[in-house]
């Protein structure tokens, strides 16, 4: 008895001690000071280091014709409003019967980004989920709003129009009346003074989610992207929203791979790729011109009433779409938006998802064989386990050098192309996005979930998520999330439904390796097939029972 209440006593005592000191700690800690220093204290960056040549120095930036400046303030008709923050005017179709209709959401690929609300997983979340923390992000980006690409349709069809409008018997009228006075203003290639406020507030959103990572670095970051002019400047604005611009040439180091044909590059793979530049690459065009001769009619007719001394096509009708989307991010306002019905802009959208469906995505066969360069580094990277066999578009000489292609960052950052993003994701198994299967080419099919507007708008970003689960373990677990919705990855084998689309990071691995080997870089890339038709694929490859 005695010695029981002794022991009570003794535990009354520890646990009370116990108690005081918890408090105490909770005190001690509750409002202290935390503070953290980037770059780290002895890492530097000096000018001149060769590893890292500046853009000038390495050259490749393509075309980079400027085009007008714009005025929007005197150029926006007299009621849309032309704010600091968002300086576009919201564009409207031509009737205005749903409320909830936001012309932006399809401007597919020409569309600034926005969050998308749910890849299907409705109550999955991009936040850490309790009991995990955070260990590494993978992010990859695209650039900022730009001009049209050197020679693309808006710029023909400015010289049509302006060839006739110098010929006989030129008039437009009714709501092709400002066609009289219009101006082709669009430079090519280059970022829009809009896609610098994309890839500037993306930098500062990175900073804000994922800021604390840096803490684990020990040398200064390298971050990639390619040559062209576009390309730089989004990095460089990025890194000005992440770092700060008084010292981001200070902070981390940009690798700039060269974008030209010929060469190994994961984030411009259609340089090494011959049957992404031929018929085969040309696929989705082909699809989406069929679609188009469906969607566009009535609005030829309808046009081809308004104007005199030049017979409209129908590509020279996608080309005035394209307008509206190219002067919106590069003007501020468009009179070509105002010209389509809601109906026509869901025909727009659903053009540029066929598009990219059969030229970039899960229905073109070269499609994976182009995303398995980029594949092979994340793997490269998630494994710290270096790249020895070079048959894709990886290039040995940038990855077997740990100054060039550092495995152990808790940060990677790469920037790439809109037909770059779609190939990787074919890659990496995102079935999701291809569950509707082969697209039609004569209606839009319901239950679409091929959505270009959703996988590769202006600065669309995926960041690939390493957590530890449990907390301060080791990493277990990877979520991936495209444009603030979370994916769920049940295309890739072993990762089990999850409703927060979270996956074992070693099934994950796994899974990505067995693509690799799934994947026929040279066959696909460069084999002599024509595709299956009708056009049944949909993971991005030749099929392989079809081979000779
Ligand atoms: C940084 O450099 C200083 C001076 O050269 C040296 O004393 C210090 O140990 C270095 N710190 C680290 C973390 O390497
Ligand atoms: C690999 O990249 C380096 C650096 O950008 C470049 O000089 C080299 O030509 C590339 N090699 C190939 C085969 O593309
Ligand atoms: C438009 O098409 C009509 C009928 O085919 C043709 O007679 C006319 O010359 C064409 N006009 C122009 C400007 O090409
Ligand atoms: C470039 O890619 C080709 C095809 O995959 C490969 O044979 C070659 O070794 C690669 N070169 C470099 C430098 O990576
Ligand atoms: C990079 O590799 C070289 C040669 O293998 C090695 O000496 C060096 O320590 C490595 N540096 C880092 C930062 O891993
Ligand atoms: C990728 O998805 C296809 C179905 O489209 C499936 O047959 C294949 O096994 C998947 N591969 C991996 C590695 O997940
Ligand atoms: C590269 O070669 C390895 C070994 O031959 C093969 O397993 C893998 O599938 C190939 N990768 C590509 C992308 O062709
Ligand atoms: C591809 O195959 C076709 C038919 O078999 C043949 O006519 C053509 O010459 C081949 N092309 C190349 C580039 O080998």
């Amino acid at each position: 008895m005695h010695s029981a209440n002794k022991l009570v006593q003794i535990l009354v005592l520890a646990s009370s001690l116990f108690i005081a000191a918890a408090a105490q700690s909770a005190s001690t800690f509750a409002g202290s000071t935390s503070t953290a220093v980037f770059p780290p204290p002895n890492a530097t960056v000096t000018a001149t280091d060769t590893f890292f040549p500046d853009g000038s120095q390495v050259g490749f930036a393509g075309p980079t014709p400027t085009g007008d400046e714009a005025e929007a303030i005197a150029t926006a008709p007299s009621n849309s409003k032309v704010d600091s923050v968002y300086p576009l005017v919201r564009p409207a179709a031509a009737d205005k019967t749903s409320k909830a209709f936001d012309l932006l959401q399809h401007l597919a690929n020409l569309a600034p980004w926005q969050s998308v609300h749910s890849f299907g997983l409705p109550s999955s979340s991009p936040l850490i989920p309790d009991g995990c923390n955070l260990h590494q992000v993978h992010l990859l980006h695209r650039h900022g709003a730009r001009y049209p690409t050197s020679g693309a349709g808006p710029a023909q069809f400015a010289a049509t129009l302006h060839a006739a409008a110098t010929g006989p018997g030129f008039s437009a009228s009714g709501s092709l009346k400002f066609l009289n006075t219009w101006t082709y203003k669009l430079g090519a290639e280059i970022m829009t003074p809009f896609g610098r406020s994309q890839l500037f507030n993306l930098g500062v959103g990175f900073r804000v989610k994922y800021g604390d990572l840096l803490k684990g670095f020990t040398n200064l970051p390298v971050f990639r992207t390619t040559s062209e002019a576009r390309m730089l400047d989004s990095a460089l604005t990025f890194a000005a929203g992440f770092f700060g611009v008084q010292s981001y040439q200070q902070d981390y180091h940009q690798l700039i791979t060269v974008e030209n044909a010929g060469q190994n590059n994961t984030l411009s793979p259609y340089f090494n790729c011959a049957n992404a530049n031929n018929n085969i690459g040309n696929f989705g065009n082909v699809q989406a011109n069929a679609w188009a001769a469906v969607y566009l009619q009535p609005a030829l007719e309808r046009f081809s009433q308004e104007i005199r001394g030049v017979n409209l096509t129908i590509s020279n009708l996608v080309s005035m779409q394209q307008l509206c989307a190219y002067e919106t991010v590069a003007l501020g306002f468009s009179s070509f938006c105002g010209l389509f019905t809601e109906v026509e802009w869901k025909g727009y959208e659903y053009y540029i998802d066929l598009q990219f469906w059969y030229g970039n995505g899960p229905g073109n066969p070269a499609a994976s064989a182009q995303g398995i360069g980029y594949v092979q580094e994340l793997v490269s990277r998630l494994t710290q386990t270096r790249i020895t066999e070079f048959n894709s578009s990886v290039n040995g000489t940038i990855v077997s050098n740990n100054v060039t292609f550092p495995l152990d960052q808790p940060v990677f950052v790469d920037a790439s192309h809109d037909t770059v993003l779609s190939s990787i994701f074919v890659a990496m198994n995102f079935t999701s996005l291809a569950a509707n299967g082969p697209l039609p080419t004569d209606h839009i099919p319901s239950g679409q979930t091929y959505f270009v507007n959703q996988i590769a708008p202006f600065a669309s970003n995926i960041v690939g998520q390493v957590l530890s689960c449990p907390a301060n373990g080791k990493p277990s677990h990877i979520h991936w999330v495209l444009n603030d919705a979370v994916l769920p990855l049940t295309g890739v084998n072993g990762c089990k439904p999850n409703e927060n689309g979270l996956c074992e990071l070693s099934t994950f691995i796994a899974g990505m390796k067995q693509r690799i080997q799934e994947v026929d870089f040279a066959f696909d890339c460069f084999g002599n097939y024509t595709i299956p038709i009708p056009d049944l694929i949909v993971d991005g490859q030749y099929p392989k029972n079809l081979r000779k």
